[in-house]
């Protein structure tokens, strides 16, 4: 594919750093001709009511995210800081792309977290509590129907725009590392993508689908899944091609962003055909 996505405006969500999957997907969506728009998670006007040293985190986190874009993506690569938690900072987040006339043809949902995934270790779901099981669905799920109803909302999503998130096997079964809360969010956001490629299909040609990778230790969120290290290893083993690897994905975010693909409510899998395993 050459310049697949020429003319084609994308949202990028969910780098944190060098390592994050949406880094490299955001990489080889830039070699295909799109103009990027990133977000990441940063303090803003609606963290004042956290603790200093809460909102010295998100500062960090924010200019880790502003080097690594800007770095590896472009000095003319635009950010923006929106956490998912705080609708008022989604919300926020869509104004400011009206005020700036941008219209949105794609989106990449590369944003997780679980608590209940602390130091190498994951709680058994009998001692998960409603607040922990709620934070998982909110950040994980939720969140991606709370960006696309402001971003429609604030009509900034292009007819026949394509949204795509990310989600793992662990949605579906019980693989063979822990991945319990948060495999409960990722049923519930690949369901999601099924209720809004239906309804966003009808009224504006949007695709929505959903990319089930491969474990992948190197990143932020990968590296806390407690057992990852041995599965990366037993799926390279029994996966027929062997483990995919961001490339791979990447080149299947991409393909899914291109216009008029017909291709809707999927849940594709880049893992090297390891999911066709009993
Ligand atoms: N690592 C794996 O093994 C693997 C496999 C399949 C799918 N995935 C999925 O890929 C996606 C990206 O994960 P990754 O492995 O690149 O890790 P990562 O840690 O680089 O990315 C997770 C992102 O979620 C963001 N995030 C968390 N809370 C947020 C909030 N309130 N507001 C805004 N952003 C918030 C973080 O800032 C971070 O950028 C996730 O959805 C993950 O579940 C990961």
């Amino acid at each position: 594919m050459e310049n697949a996505l020429k003319n084609q405006t994308i949202l990028i969500t969910g780098i944190t750093d060098q390592n994050s999957l949406a880094l490299r997907i955001a990489e080889e969506c830039k070699r295909q001709g799109a103009t990027l728009i990133c977000t990441g998670l940063g303090k803003s006007k609606f963290h004042s009511a956290l603790s200093e040293n809460a909102q010295n985190y998100l500062e960090r986190t924010f200019n880790d995210f502003t080097n690594t874009v800007k770095s590896v993506l472009g000095a003319d690569t635009k950010t923006y800081v929106m956490d998912v938690s705080i609708q008022d900072s989604i919300n926020e987040f869509a104004s400011t792309l009206a005020s700036e006339g941008i219209e949105l043809n794609g989106f990449l949902h590369s944003i997780a977290m679980d608590k209940t995934i602390r130091a190498g270790k994951v709680k058994p779901i009998m001692e998960v509590t409603r607040e922990e099981f709620m934070d998982a669905m909110n950040i994980s799920a939720y969140s991606m129907l709370a960006v696309i109803q402001s971003l429609y909302a604030a009509k900034r999503l292009a007819k026949q725009a394509s949204l795509v998130a990310l989600s793992y096997l662990g949605a579906e079964k019980i693989v063979s590392h822990p991945y319990k809360n948060i495999g409960i969010a990722k049923a519930a956001l690949e369901r999601l993508i099924k209720e809004l490629a239906i309804e966003l299909g009808k009224s504006d040609g949007i695709q929505v689908n959903g990319v089930r990778f491969s474990p992948y230790t190197a990143s932020k969120a990968g590296g806390a899944i407690q057992g990852l290290e041995e599965a990366v290893k037993q799926c390279e083993e029994l996966a027929p091609l062997g483990n995919a690897n961001a490339s791979d994905l990447a080149y299947e975010v991409v393909y899914l962003f291109r216009k008029n693909n017909r291709i809707t409510g999927e849940i594709r899998h880049v893992d090297g055909g390891y999911h066709i395993r009993g």
